[in-house]
């Protein structure tokens, strides 16, 4: 009844941003994303003689709030499908900083849909193990995958044809590289979810991203298919920055974006015109993940440091969501 882990975090290309269906986290459109080699989260779980569960994250035990809830809530959609009613112990380490924007929920939910759903018993398909991860959270049924990955909104009321498939291996294109600029370590102020309820609710812009992302899909996944670098870094920025104006537009309005974020977006554009080629993206904070190619990595971490940005993760394309056999407890 124990069983642990690992999921990487992955960062969308084509994002996901609005839920038709917020208890089945059913999407209003599909997205793309790259999984992130080494930017991930390790779980394990065992159902037991607990009187209650317990959820360690990082050292520190939540017994109540908003992360515990949604993670005894995960566990109860688990026991329900495995027909047990044990309670759980949950240890997690991220080797990210939680909740800023990269992604630590995706890899933090993957990795617990596969302990929890292994150690509750649970037999599960890739498929069903990405629908049991988009309970989570919805991004986390993409980080299941490994190398490129779509997540099919599907357009079932029961969400059976959502789910999340890898379009890509991660050898397809190991050249391909995110680089994450972590530029704030604080959590962000407003969640995903509560952004997106927002945006989809009262958004003017909201129906525009939704006729154009069907484009953009198509677009970054034939450039993934031709490893063409300009097309799929050109439609991703560009998607992105469509997520950020519907963000922008809405009451009140929702910024992610800190002053070195928009500094950083200004001198990737710049480097551009100047030759070096790379693009930027941004999710629900502050962070800008810069996507290039393996020979400019260096270049562009050199560039960074002289505008101050030390902290940068580099990732490739990575490995999905795997059982791990040493438990953290
Ligand atoms: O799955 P959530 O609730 O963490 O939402 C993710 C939303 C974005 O990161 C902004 C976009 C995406 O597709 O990952």
């Amino acid at each position: 009844m124990k069983a642990t882990a690992t999921a990487n975090a992955n960062i969308a290309l084509v994002k996901y941003w609005g839920k038709r269906n917020a208890e089945l986290m059913l999407p209003q459109n599909g997205s793309v994303s790259m999984t992130c080699d080494g930017m991930g989260t390790k779980t394990t779980v065992e159902f037991g003689d607990y009187p209650k569960d317990v959820f360690i994250l990082d050292g520190r035990e939540f017994a109540e709030g908003v992360e515990y809830e949604e993670v005894t809530g995960f566990l109860n959609l688990v026991r329900k499908m495995a027909g047990i009613n044990k309670k759980a112990k949950i240890v997690s380490a991220n080797s990210m900083p939680t909740a800023a924007g990269l992604a630590s929920s995706a890899s933090g939910f993957a990795a617990l849909a596969l302990a929890a759903s292994k150690a509750a018993g649970l037999k599960l398909s890739r498929k069903e193990l990405t629908q049991l991860a988009r309970r989570g959270s919805g991004s986390a049924c993409r980080s299941i995958g490994e190398g490129f990955v779509e997540w099919k909104k599907g357009s079932k009321e029961d969400g059976s044809d959502c789910y999340a498939k890898s379009i890509a291996k991660k050898e397809h294109w190991p050249e391909f590289r995110m680089l994450a600029a972590v530029v704030s370590k604080k959590e962000k102020k407003i969640k995903s979810r509560a952004g997106m309820a927002q945006t989809v609710a009262n958004c003017p812009l909201y129906t525009c991203w939704l006729k154009t992302v069907k484009d953009d899909l198509t677009a970054v996944k034939d450039g993934i298919a031709e490893k063409n670098f300009t097309k799929v870094g050109e439609r991703s920025q560009l998607n992105c920055l469509k997520m950020h104006a519907t963000m922008m537009t809405t009451l009140p309005p929702i910024i992610y974006w800190s002053p070195a974020t928009v500094e950083i977006m200004h001198a990737v554009m710049e480097w551009k015109e100047n030759g070096l080629e790379s693009y930027f993206t941004m999710d629900a904070g502050p962070q800008v993940k810069i996507m290039c190619l393996q020979n400019d990595t260096e270049k562009i971490k050199k560039r960074l440091k002289e505008i101050g940005i030390e902290n940068v993760m580099e990732c490739m394309p990575g490995n999905g969501a795997k059982p791990a056999k040493s438990h953290l407890f």
